[in-house]
């Protein structure tokens, strides 16, 4: 085969899942998304993947009583389906050490800021945008990044800069991060890692 199989994890509306699936064939030719996981069942981002026909699930972080078993019933499906890529596309769950571990050098995450700024635990979604907001930045932007057991702390991939408006809320704000630099990087990144493990996969042949 000389497509990566991906897997991407979810928790929202999921446009960053809908940039991947557009991008396909174009921008991303080197993997191919085999399989969407949400943690929440009411996730957008579910209605997006059954729509372009991706077989998807959700694993409901309500139906176990612990992180570990959670984690535990995504790594089996992840693993049975074959997975060699994991994508973190508005995935809000910190994922453990153990998890991260199991799929070293293989998971990818997009945030919406310029790493190192806002990031890391109690960062996600609208409230990097507040943040960048309350500091006053002129510029940020968004990055796609290695996911290793730091929150936010892996290996950058690519990041875009995105200008600040005086006028801005966290929502126009977010809008154009999304927009002008998450919906552009992410597929990019992930075209990258997956000519990155196809030569690999190549070398162990
Ligand atoms: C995106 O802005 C993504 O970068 C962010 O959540 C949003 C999800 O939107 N992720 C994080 O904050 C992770 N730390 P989407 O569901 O429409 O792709």
């Amino acid at each position: 085969m000389k497509e990566i199989k991906i897997a991407v994890l979810v928790s929202g509306g999921g446009t960053n899942l809908q940039a991947l699936i557009n991008a396909q064939g174009k921008v991303l030719k080197s993997g191919r998304i085999g399989l969407v996981l949400s943690d929440n069942p009411s996730a957008y981002a579910l209605t997006r993947a059954k729509e372009a026909g991706i077989p998807c699930e959700a694993v409901n972080r309500k139906d176990y009583s612990s992180k570990e078993e959670f984690e535990g019933a995504l790594i089996g499906r992840l693993t049975n389906c074959g997975a060699e890529l994991i994508i973190l596309a508005g995935f809000m769950r910190v994922l453990s050490e153990k998890f991260v571990k199991a799929f070293e050098g293989r998971i990818i995450n997009v945030h919406p800021s310029l790493i190192p700024s806002f990031c890391g635990n109690g960062f996600y979604g609208l409230k990097v945008h507040e943040a960048a907001l309350s500091y006053g930045v002129k510029i940020t932007g968004a990055t796609v990044h290695y996911v290793n057991e730091v929150t936010d702390g892996g290996k950058i991939i690519l990041q875009k800069a995105v200008p600040v408006r005086e006028s801005d809320t966290p929502e126009t704000l977010q809008k154009r991060v999304m927009e002008k630099a998450e919906w552009i990087i992410l597929p990019r990144a992930a075209e990258l890692v997956c000519r990155k493990l196809l030569k690999t996969r190549e070398v162990l042949k």
